[in-house]
């Protein structure tokens, strides 16, 4: 038994793994300096909401440089929630866009194409995406000032193109709405005639289960997902701390929905990994994610930026370079979205990470269904209207979540 688990630590390492590769032990300095970094985390958690100084500084620094884009949340992406305020809405009637790849010349084209403007964003540097009344309302996250950090993103893709050759999918993974490339999403999630949020089921698969909770313990990986977080909760500290205690609330009714990585991977309960090779996503919106939640995209693979795996916010006819190793967070429910096509013998992956709409309406409803709910409040005309004024009210207390730049600006 011993001789097969050193086995497959061997072979995990051979094939590059690092979920199964024990930790070495720390030195005394090592030890130390942990518990320094443990304190120091402890006394900001109390004073500060947890944020580091220096992305405090980096926040206070975008918002000398931010872009403004001629929208209201409040007002104009009330169209785009449902009227319960939970989900995005779902497109009807005809799309004015086909569900299919577009190239970046032709979304630039001004003569037949879709003339949109370019932002050649360097994928490193902290930028804010703003309404009409200065609401951070997307954000260019970048990445963290790590001079490995390359490194570590390179360690994540080829963790997943690993999971990519050991997996076997299905139809519904392999040609999803969103494009043509391997989708698996992995997580805590409610719907489809769920009673209660449950982690994402691959029927009786355990291999794929036992790969993907192997994945979920790679360092890289958690890194990746932390950082996203991280970015959260500095630039839209009311809609991150909103995910945190529904979450929590959940998991405290449940305590097998917990995970050992829990807290490594931050505040979102579910994310997919997109299996490429080439990952181009065709224009959609991600409607039963939370309405006003963001959700992350952290694009990884080796594809030429200038030419392909650009962000498009169709809404806003706006294309963004997205360089492989950077992170974008947008809210992916509200925004129509997709990518540029890359280059022929490129490779694109990505992680998004995301909280489904469903999970916060079932702990508002006191953790039931709506069903549930509606046939207890039936005979409560007291309930039925406390129900009707929270729907009512929902959207503005979503776009209140978002912190206006001004705030971020004073952040030191
Ligand atoms: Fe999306």
């Amino acid at each position: 038994m011993e001789e097969d688990k050193e086995d497959k630590i061997k072979e995990d390492k051979k094939e590059g793994s690092c979920a199964a590769a024990p930790d070495p032990p720390l030195s005394r300095k090592q030890k130390k300096s942990k518990r320094r970094c443990l304190r120091r985390k402890i006394e900001r958690g109390a004073k500060e909401g947890g944020i580091k100084a220096v992305t405090k500084k980096r926040c206070s620094e975008a918002a000398q440089n931010p872009t403004k884009l001629p929208f209201s949340m409040k007002a104009d992406m009330k169209k785009n929630a449902t009227t319960s305020g939970w989900l995005g809405k779902k497109p009807s009637g005809p799309s004015d866009t086909e569900p299919r790849q577009y190239t970046l010349r032709e979304l630039l084209d001004p003569n037949g194409g879709q003339a949109m403007s370019y932002v050649p964003w360097n994928g490193s540097t902290l930028h804010y995406v703003l309404d009409n009344e200065d609401r951070v309302c997307m954000v260019l996250a970048g990445r963290p000032r790590d001079p490995k950090w390359d490194e570590l993103t390179k360690d994540a893709y080829s963790r997943l193109s690993l999971l990519r050759s050991q997996l076997e999918y299905d139809q519904k993974e392999t040609n999803n709405r969103r494009g043509t490339f391997p989708t698996i999403a992995h997580g805590l999630s409610f719907g489809g005639g769920q009673k209660k949020p449950k982690h994402l089921s691959h029927g009786s698969d355990q291999k794929k289960e036992d790969l993907l909770e192997d994945v979920m313990n790679t360092k890289s990986i958690q890194r990746l997902c932390k950082f996203a977080s991280s970015v959260y909760e500095a630039c839209c500290k009311g809609c991150h701390d909103y995910i945190a205690e529904t979450v929590e609330t959940i998991r405290a009714t449940d305590g097998s929905l917990r995970r050992p990585y829990d807290s490594k991977v931050g505040v979102y309960p579910c994310r997919s990994f997109n299996l490429g090779p080439h990952t181009v996503s065709f224009p959609h919106k991600d409607v039963g994610n939370l309405a006003q939640s963001w959700c992350s995209v952290t694009a990884l693979g080796e594809y030429d930026h200038h030419l392909g795996g650009h962000l498009v916010l169709w809404d806003f006819k706006t294309v963004i370079q997205f360089p492989a190793g950077s992170t974008i967070l947008l809210p992916s429910a509200l925004f129509l979205h997709s990518n540029t096509s890359i280059q022929p013998g490129e490779t694109r992956y990505s992680i998004i990470q995301y909280a489904a709409g469903g999970l916060f309406r079932w702990v508002e409803n006191g953790c039931m269904t709506d069903k549930e709910l509606g046939d207890k409040a039936e005979d409560n005309e007291d309930l039925e209207m406390t129900r009707e004024a929270l729907r009512k009210s929902r959207w503005e207390k979503a776009v209140d979540m978002y912190t206006k730049v001004k705030k971020l600006a004073s952040l030191t």
